[in-house]
């Protein structure tokens, strides 16, 4: 959801065509963070000026408007500054005077990307309204990039550095947000900061860095007092016109970036939302913290804090650590496949041997998460578990609650992140809440673990994107290892989310004597899980063929299963929905004649889940009701059973052990949603309205 770049060169000659291709690599790496359009800005031909591109729609099309601009591609720069967006609209519909970088004035002294969405907008923008500012756009942003001029034209004397005038800006705006500010008065600086939303900055150098870390610069603190408020009056003394404060600031230096020789050396740096956008480039990178201010001049990078240490909080780290990235650029490009969905489909027999991998000992059938295993007393003891996440990965957690209150004898409860805020569940110490999220960035699940976290309770997060918000925040937790996932419908990260649950539940009840049984029959069939999936994958032909058969030009389709499988069915709709825009619902079996039956006739699509586990016979029994009432359903069955009716369509998979058989059911769900979204030509990887991150509540 709404991707920045930006890009900052420095001691190095680049040409302009180059500069506007990183940006536009850049953006298009982000594409499946869902947006509708997108923008660049970039240095002009005189100093201080600047050139925009923007474009509705794909970042193709951005690209081809660009490529046939008359501006002067050939010409270079020494040192330069450009920042890029993909934008999710919020405020105001797509539109390119909605499209970010957004300015402050028809000059753009000041222009700024933003992700998130700023709270206080409407007041802001009646504020400098009043004061004579013009606002262009319905955007939220616009406000941020007019405040950010009001408070500098405010300042009479002695101007701001770039940092300290960004503070200013961001004590006034409420929200949670991502931020890249680039100005006319300070050419060849860029200042970015994040609230909420991810940043990280990739640094890429000739030399070696001296060290692998920036030093964070705690400002005095004077530069916090928050009454020191930019929308003061003019006349106020503690207002703007009051001379530019921090005369306390302490100026650690970027050793990070210092030469032997004490000359500055060339240096390029990369500003995103994701890494996918930076590993082409660099994979040394360092991930901006809430309330982390980052300024880039002449060739360093300078971490600042918006506020000092609040009393009572944790203490603050002193420096951002460079990390280095372990993804390879392979792993996040389509290769033979047409769609990342796709790729992501068929890469499940190797994600889920990531997710075990080092963790699942099949030999001695024992299972080791390092990263729970301090807390695994402290989780046994606690007096209930809180599942909580959205979309797939919440279904996730309703797909191994069972096993989990099986293997744990602790009550479990599945939370939608948003419907727990809004119902403000009492949250106790005693309590353990586990977070499942694939990007670990989205909002609403980030909102419950910072509430949970207010009330004692231990935090878990099982998460797939390191470095992600979800998992700095939470006490402990598992990465689920299942590799970039760019598709905006989860697929493979929904079988590694399930399986690491599952380890959790293992291993949590390894002090069960009474169920070592169980978990070694689980371990076995984790271990032919691999194989398993790619036999269901071998009968993709007959799933495309359903797609473009009987489920061709239906408009809706109900999945039915119950136990074990009411997940799949939640899931499955969920996939064919988003991807493939057809209603389709997944109905609790036990349910059926509450209502669902009154759907059904023999015009109405129906899938049942009929796997084998000791439900079937009353799967059986809903499987009577719906065909008594002329349906015609297509059976989800095992391999082996014999049981089936003859004549009906079924979807053979191999059984495996009841916990696991969500794990092969969900397989021909993704790949026949799949196959409706191409025959329908819809944009598989990029569903209408929905985005990958969901990073706005
Ligand atoms: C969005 C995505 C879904 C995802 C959900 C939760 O809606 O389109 O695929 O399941 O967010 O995301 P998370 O990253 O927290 O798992």
């Amino acid at each position: 959801m709404c991707g920045i770049f930006g890009y900052c060169s420095f001691l190095q000659e680049k040409d302009r065509k180059t500069v506007c291709d990183i940006l536009v690599n850049g953006l298009a790496r982000q594409e499946y963070r869902g947006y509708d359009s997108a923008g660049i800005g970039i240095d002009g031909d005189k100093p201080g000026e600047m050139y925009f591109f923007k474009e509705v729609g794909k970042v193709a099309g951005l690209r081809k408007k660009i490529a046939e601009s008359d501006v002067d591609t050939s010409k270079t720069f020494i040192s330069q500054v450009s920042i890029a967006h993909t934008r999710w609209a919020t405020h105001g519909p797509p539109s390119v005077v909605n499209c970010h970088p957004l300015k402050s004035d028809p000059d753009a002294h000041f222009i700024v990307v933003h992700n998130g969405i700023v709270t206080n907008a409407v007041a802001l923008r009646l504020v400098l309204q009043k004061r004579g500012y013009k606002f262009e756009s319905e955007t939220d942003t616009e406000a941020a990039a007019i405040l950010t001029k009001y408070i500098y034209d405010s300042q009479t004397g002695k101007k701001p550095t770039f940092t300290e005038l960004v503070k200013q800006v961001l004590h006034e705006l409420e929200g949670s947000f991502a931020f890249v500010f680039k100005s006319s008065h300070y050419p060849n600086e860029v200042v970015t900061a994040r609230r909420g939303s991810p940043l990280l900055i990739g640094v890429k150098t000739e030399k070696k860095l001296k060290v692998d870390f920036v030093d964070v610069e705690f400002a005095g603190p004077e530069s916090d007092a928050k009454s020191n408020s930019a929308l003061a009056p003019p006349t106020s003394p503690s207002g703007l016109l009051a001379p530019p404060s921090n005369p306390g600031m302490l100026r650690s230096q970027s050793r990070a970036f210092m030469s032997e020789d004490g000359l500055p050396q060339p240096i390029e740096f990369f500003i995103a939302s994701d890494a996918a956008a930076i590993i082409e480039h660099t994979k040394r990178v360092l991930y901006l913290e809430d309330d982390d201010i980052a300024h880039i001049s002449g060739g360093e990078l300078h971490i600042h804090r918006l506020r000092r240490n609040e009393e009572g909080g944790a203490p603050q780290a002193q420096h951002r650590t460079i990390e280095t990235l372990e993804i390879e650029l392979a792993e996040i490009m389509k290769g033979k496949f047409d769609h990342f969905m796709q790729k992501e489909i068929y890469e499940q027999p190797e994600s889920v041997v990531n997710t075990m991998r080092g963790r699942v000992n099949f030999d001695q059938a024992r299972i080791t998460l390092g990263g729970l295993r301090a807390y695994l007393n402290i989780i046994r003891r606690g007096r209930r578990i809180v599942f909580c996440a959205c979309g797939t990965s919440y279904h996730s957690a309703i797909a191994t609650r069972a096993i989990f209150e099986e293997l744990t004898e602790i009550p479990v409860s599945v939370e939608l992140a948003s419907d727990f805020l809004d119902r403000k569940t009492p949250i106790f110490r005693d309590d353990v809440c586990v977070f499942v999220s694939q990007s670990g960035e989205t909002a609403d699940t980030i909102l419950a673990l910072r509430y949970c976290l207010e009330r004692g309770a231990l935090c878990v997060g099982v998460v797939n994107t390191v470095g992600s918000t979800i998992s700095r925040e939470t006490h402990c937790g598992v990465h689920i290892n299942a590799g970039p996932e760019i598709g905006v419908a989860s697929t493979k990260a929904y079988t590694s989310q399930y399986i690491a649950l599952l380890m959790v539940a293992l291993q949590l009840s390894e002090d069960r004597i009474s169920l070592t049984e169980r978990r070694n029959q689980i371990i076995q069939g984790l271990h032919a899980l691999p194989g398993q999936i790619k036999r269901v994958l071998d009968g993709d032909k007959g799933f495309q063929e359903l797609a473009t058969g009987v489920l061709a030009n239906q408009r809706s389709l109900l999945l039915m299963g119950r136990g074990y499988q009411y997940a799949t069915c939640l899931e499955g709709a969920l996939k064919i929905k988003e991807i493939s825009y057809m209603h389709s619902e997944g109905i609790l079996a036990g349910e059926l004649k509450h209502g669902p039956l009154a759907l059904i006739d023999e015009n109405m699509p129906v899938i049942i889940v009929m796997t084998q586990d000791s439900l079937y016979p009353k799967v059986q029994s809903a499987y009577a009701q719906i065909t008594a009432r002329k349906a015609a359903p297509i059976i989800i069955c095992n391999e082996e059973d014999e049981g089936i009716p003859k004549g009906c369509q079924t979807i053979r998979v191999p059984s495996t052990v009841d916990c696991l058989q969500g794990l092969l059911n969900i397989i021909p769900l993704q790949l026949l949603s799949y196959h409706l979204a191409v025959k329908n030509g819809f944009d598989v990887d990029f569903p209408r309205n929905l985005a990958k991150s969901v990073t706005t509540e």
